[in-house]
């Protein structure tokens, strides 16, 4: 085996707290009012958590998506608040919620995201998307931008965020009975003006255990490689052909080297189906992309969440372990010490900042 990193990277995509189904609201095992349970939620990460999983992620939308006459939403809980009461009731998984760039002031994001990162002492993930359909834009007042702007802002708002969330350093020290509370010499401005957004900072809140959240981006144009190259610690893409999923796993590192930072410091995972195969069979799939190097991990996708995550740990997991593909257990605490991705301080003072359009 070829593939540098030796366990794969295992997640799961929640969502409306049923499934991905668009029936499984009907099953008989399943309560229909479920949808807005925060109980329902945390019981499914509680299941992924028991199993060793890395993380789950909650996808969004920011407006009413699926026919609810007969179906529920496919979102509808806000993921980062979600993800806060989650993280009082689990230890060690990774929490991984969605947030647009392309409405909330970062002032806002670097608030909330590290209040999530805080909270959960250092599990905390932010997917950065833009936002592309107009019914998002048309609950903001606006109309979609030209993709370009659209990514213009998203380099923007991510910036700062960082430089937001490295605004209160290390150096500031701990409070102590010696009379200070914290260095202000090292809590500082970042005054940072963009053609969208700004900020003035500092942040008033000091580094998590993981110092600042992970990254997640989706894979898309070639604008949104380009940003997760220069952004990501993890970069998530829909299932495709071992081949495909090899070209783009390699065109996402490639983004990475051209960005000046490390390929190994971002990893490629895919949605994986579980639905309609037997547990050898999901193993074996998982173990072909991941040995032919198509993919880092995965984001298993379940059709009915009441059981099929507690299948997957039940049955698929202790084989992908048998076979020496996952870890035993959580070897650390944080996320980053799950993904095997370097803490970052801030903004990432190898990338160049000429391409974000926010400067001091
Ligand atoms: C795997 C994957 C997951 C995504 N998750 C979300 C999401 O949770 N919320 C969202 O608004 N967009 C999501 N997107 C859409 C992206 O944000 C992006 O806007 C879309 O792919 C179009 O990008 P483009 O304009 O660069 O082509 C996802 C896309 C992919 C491929």
């Amino acid at each position: 085996m070829t593939t540098k990193n030796k366990h794969m990277i295992l997640g799961v995509v929640l969502g409306n707290n049923f499934g991905d189904n668009p029936a499984t609201w009907r099953m008989p095992n399943v309560d229909p009012n479920s949808f807005t349970s925060i109980d329902a939620t945390v019981k499914q990460v509680q299941t992924a958590e028991r199993g060793g999983m890395d993380f789950v992620f909650l996808p969004d939308r920011l407006f009413m998506h699926g026919n609810l006459a007969f179906s529920p939403p496919m979102f509808n809980i806000d993921p980062i608040i979600t993800l806060s009461a989650v993280a009082q009731a689990t230890e060690r998984i990774g929490l991984i919620g969605t947030a647009s760039t392309s409405f909330t002031e970062p002032y806002l994001l670097a608030r909330q995201l590290k209040a999530l990162d805080i909270i959960s002492h250092g599990r905390a993930g932010w997917n950065a998307v833009p936002s592309y359909e107009p019914e998002a834009f048309a609950n903001f007042g606006k109309v979609l931008p030209p993709r370009e702007k659209k990514y213009e802002r998203l380099h923007e708002v991510i910036h700062v965020v960082q430089a937001l969330w490295g605004s209160w350093g290390y150096e500031a020290g701990q409070p102590n009975q010696s009379g200070m509370f914290a260095n202000p010499a090292h809590i500082q401005p970042v005054n940072l003006q963009g053609k969208h957004v700004g900020a003035r900072g500092p942040l008033p809140v000091p580094p998590s255990e993981q110092v600042q959240p992970v990254i997640m981006m989706p894979v898309s144009s070639g604008y949104g490689i380009q940003a997760a190259g220069m952004y990501a610690n993890l970069v998530i893409g829909m299932p495709s052909h071992i081949e495909q999923n090899r070209a783009i796993r390699h065109t996402v590192r490639e983004a990475a080297v051209q960005a000046g930072r490390d390929p190994e410091e971002i990893k490629f995972i895919v949605f994986a189906p579980f639905t309609g195969f037997t547990a050898e069979q999901v193993a074996d799939h998982l173990q072909e992309l991941f040995e032919a190097e198509a993919a880092d991990g995965f984001v298993m996708n379940f059709d009915d969440f009441h059981t099929e995550i507690e299948e997957f740990v039940h049955y698929v997991i202790p084989i992908l372990r048998k076979r020496g593909l996952f870890s035993s257990g959580y070897n650390g605490k944080t996320l980053r010490d799950h993904l095997g991705v370097p803490p970052q301080y801030g903004v990432d003072p190898r990338v160049a900042t000429s391409s974000t359009g926010a400067t001091s």
